[in-house]
């Protein structure tokens, strides 16, 4: 019995030894130290021996059973601590390494200038308001004073989508909107995409963005419309930019004028993108028609305004020193990604 005993030890022993997993070594001890098991049989078999024997086996079984439960702890302990280890290994993080960046969207230039341009004007207490790009031939040309047979259609080459619907030609169209829905005092900025079926080369595109100013209120005079362009000049090139309104022609406003900036680019000493004039023009403008005023209901013995329309274009590609107009539309990552 004794020999079996001392097999059963060195059986369970290297059994044990030999194990690597929670659920072999759980195996073990069901085999051995379970109520089935190989010692807990032996201690049934004790009934066949003497008197004077039975203590002695009893004590040797029972250190057995210990002796085995001990590796058997142990064991589990070891192999438990062993997956600690290699899922620590597996997790660790190597702080030295170089982040994931998070790569997060920018603002298009165009988007940017104009997120400039109405926090001026709105500075100057001006309203943003929004009129259709698909406009009729009344609101773009008829209420600005430009008839059917008026040769100053011929200042913009129109896409026409039937009769009387076109793409608008000018952010204009919004000021007859604006003075059929509101009374003066009116001050309000409205800007937008505007089309014209323009040959397109580096500095005309047949899409392209406007912003229209209008005024009316009494007593608006000329010296108004030069304050505060002058004062938008200023806040979006810089105080040393000069500004010169030159006399013009738009049928829906009396005087007209143009405005010209000194060209960012060279300072005003002349280069390739003003020509070698020294002055890049930014935008038309000019006191409101009477008749406009009148056809949208405003008395223009009581009220008068100004309205300006500056292109938005022009003035991110200047301020941005971009050579191709093209390059705000074409939407090319890597030129985008520079702003
Ligand atoms: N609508 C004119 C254009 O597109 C610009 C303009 C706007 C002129 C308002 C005067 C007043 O050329």
């Amino acid at each position: 019995m004794k020999e079996k005993l001392d097999e059963i030890r060195a059986v369970a022993s290297s059994a044990i030894a030999a194990a690597e997993t929670e659920k072999e070594i759980e195996e073990l001890r069901v085999r051995f130290l379970g109520k089935k098991g190989e010692l807990t049989a032996i201690l049934k078999q004790m009934g066949s021996l003497s008197a004077e024997e039975r203590p002695i086996m009893g004590q040797l079984v029972n250190e057995a059973k210990q002796k085995t439960e001990e590796l058997i702890n142990e064991k589990k302990s070891e192999i438990k601590e062993k997956a600690t280890q290699l899922k620590l290994k597996a997790e660790t993080i190597d702080i030295t390494m170089p982040g994931k960046a998070v790569k997060t969207g920018g603002l298009h230039p165009l988007s940017a200038v104009l997120d400039d341009m109405i926090d001026i004007f709105q500075s100057m207490g001006f309203d943003v308001v929004d009129g259709p790009e698909v406009e009729t031939d009344h609101y773009n040309f008829e209420c600005l004073n430009v008839p059917a047979d008026h040769p100053a259609r011929d200042m913009q080459d129109t896409f026409y989508l039937g009769e009387n619907l076109l793409l608008r030609t000018q952010t204009s169209a919004a000021q007859i909107r604006t003075m059929e829905n509101r009374k003066p005092p009116i001050r309000v900025i409205c800007p937008g995409r505007v089309y014209r079926a323009d040959e397109v080369d580096a500095t005309h595109s047949p899409v392209f963005h406007q912003i229209e100013g209008l005024v009316v209120d009494k007593g608006i005079t000329m010296c108004d419309l030069k304050g505060v362009l002058e004062q938008f000049a200023h806040e979006i090139y810089g105080p040393e930019t000069n500004v010169k309104f030159r006399p013009s022609f738009f049928p829906f406003t009396e005087p007209s004028v143009e405005v010209d900036v000194t060209c960012s680019e060279c300072g005003g000493k002349g280069c390739r993108v003003c020509k070698g004039s020294g002055w890049i023009e930014i935008l038309g403008a000019g006191m409101v028609h009477p008749r406009v005023l009148k056809s949208c209901g405003i008395d223009p013995d009581e009220y008068s305004g100004f309205a300006f329309g500056i292109g938005l274009d022009r003035l991110t590609t200047t301020r941005y020193k971009i050579s191709d107009i093209r390059l705000l539309f074409e939407n090319d990552k890597r030129f985008l990604e520079q702003f």
